[in-house]
């Protein structure tokens, strides 16, 4: 299977990066294809826990070449960090490729995300405040810089200087912070100075690779329902984590897709604002948090709590044209008496025979729970699903049949071996 999508089906944060660091033993190229350091994808290798922002999850392995590719907006203060740590770790960024069509972040688009932030109030998004929709939006007005850039220093500094002496005149007339300009035009002509060796036709290296006969992950970020488009609109991303999406965001085209592999956790999560169905605000819903450890990786914020519904997993299998599931984080729940499904909605006191959309909508229906046993015991040695507590396995099947695509890996613990994989 050369070409294969992982998705998130939720709103982040199900795993994704443990599910590509399982899958990147197989492949030869690991591409980032949206989004920017607003994700957090960790990865579990021993006692090593690798958080990772921007640089694709397929970095620990060292046949792996990890691309940003040309969907990704790039913060260039970030990735070198990220760099940085993961080389005093011992793990090699030299591979790494960098879309020359990537977007740039600049320090303004952090304080237009603040200031659009503080101005919603109560509405507010609860964004990670990392300048991701400015970028995106810059990218859409056709203002934005773009990572090939940086390979005319001369060039670069002429555009930057300009673009940052508008944005101060900008934030100024709106009563924005004051922008350093001469500060930021030294920091980020050094930077791009750094970036210029990474920069590379991704899209030619892609193709070439995979008519050659590689094989290419393409890792979301984000996820179905934090989507520009299909998300909770307006609080989602600002970009497009559905399958279609990753073409976009590597230049890869739709008939060269062979695999979409989306994840979901055996509950679900979702940060920062929006409707949330089977979100929980009891005890079930903090021993969720407790057991699952469920705070942001990039900005530490608790993450709402609820049970997994599947009316969301199978829009998320129409959206993505999914090819199977990855169901993480199942040993989460090894404690519980009861596992509860969604398995539709009502309004009125009628089934709704779609998922909504109209967020005002969403946020009034009802529910429709199946309660199935627990196992009642842990979960996390086993490794063949003939193996897992019979009550377990009824949740898996159940799912399958519930949103018909198969369930392929599940998640037993946070570490790189911790998975059931079904042949
Ligand atoms: P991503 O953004 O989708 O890559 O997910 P995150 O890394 O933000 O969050 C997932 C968290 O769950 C991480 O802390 C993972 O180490 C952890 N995790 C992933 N899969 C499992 C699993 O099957 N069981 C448990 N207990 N933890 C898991
Ligand atoms: P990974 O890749 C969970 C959420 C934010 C906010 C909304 C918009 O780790 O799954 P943004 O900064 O993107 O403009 O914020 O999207 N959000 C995420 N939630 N996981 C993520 O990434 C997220 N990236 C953004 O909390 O609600
Ligand atoms: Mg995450």
């Amino acid at each position: 299977m050369p070409v294969a999508v992982v998705v998130g089906t939720q709103w982040g944060d199900e795993g994704k990066a443990k599910v590509i660091d399982l899958l990147a033993r197989a492949n030869e190229y690991v591409v980032r294809y949206q989004g920017g350091h607003n994700a957090g994808h960790t990865v579990v290798v021993g006692d090593q826990r690798y958080a990772l922002q921007l640089v694709p999850s397929g970095v620990l392995y060292e046949h792996v070449t990890p691309v940003i590719g040309n969907g990704v907006v790039v913060d260039m203060p970030t990735l070198f960090a990220e760099i940085d740590e993961l080389e005093r770790r011992g793990v090699s960024c030299s591979r790494l490729k960098v879309s020359s069509l990537a977007q740039l972040i600049f320090p303004w688009h952090q304080a237009h995300d603040q200031i659009s932030e503080t101005a919603r109030g109560d509405n507010k998004i609860g964004t990670t405040l990392k300048g991701i929709g400015p970028a995106y939006a810059d990218k859409a007005l056709r203002i934005g810089i773009r990572a090939g850039e940086v390979r005319n220093a001369e060039r670069f500094v002429v555009t930057l200087r300009k673009r940052a002496n508008e944005e101060q005149s900008l934030l100024t007339a709106i009563g924005g912070p004051t922008l350093d300009v001469e500060s930021i035009v030294n920091l980020f002509t050094g930077l791009a100075a750094r970036l210029a060796p990474y920069i590379c036709d991704t899209v030619s290296l892609l193709h070439n690779a995979r008519e050659g006969g590689a094989n290419i992950l393409l890792e979301g970020a984000q996820a179905t329902f934090l989507d520009l488009d299909h998300g909770t609109y307006p609080y989602v991303t600002s970009s497009n984590p559905t399958a279609g999406g990753a073409c976009a965001g590597s230049g890869i085209g739709p008939r060269h897709i062979d695999r979409v592999i989306g994840i979901a956790k055996a509950y679900t999560t979702r940060v920062g604002s929006g409707p949330f169905p089977t979100e929980l605000t009891d005890a079930t819903g903090e021993a969720i948090v407790d057991i699952g450890h469920e705070y942001g990786t990039v900005t530490g914020r608790r993450r709402r709590p609820g049970w997994l519904d599947l009316v969301m997993l199978r829009h998320a299998v129409r959206l993505n044209s999914l090819t199977e599931l990855a169901l993480t984080k199942l040993d989460v729940l090894d404690s519980f008496d009861v596992v509860r499904l969604c398995v539709g909605y009502t309004t009125n006191g009628k089934p709704l025979d779609r998922y909504p959309d109209d967020i005002d909508l969403l946020g009034t229906v009802q529910p429709v729970y199946i309660d199935m046993p627990g196992w009642k015991q842990p979960l996390r040695d086993i490794r063949k699903f003939e193996d897992l507590p019979e009550t377990a396995r009824n949740v898996v099947l159940r799912i399958e049949r519930e949103i018909g695509v198969p369930v392929r890996i599940v998640g037993v613990g946070p570490e790189r071996d911790d998975c059931v994989v079904r042949a």
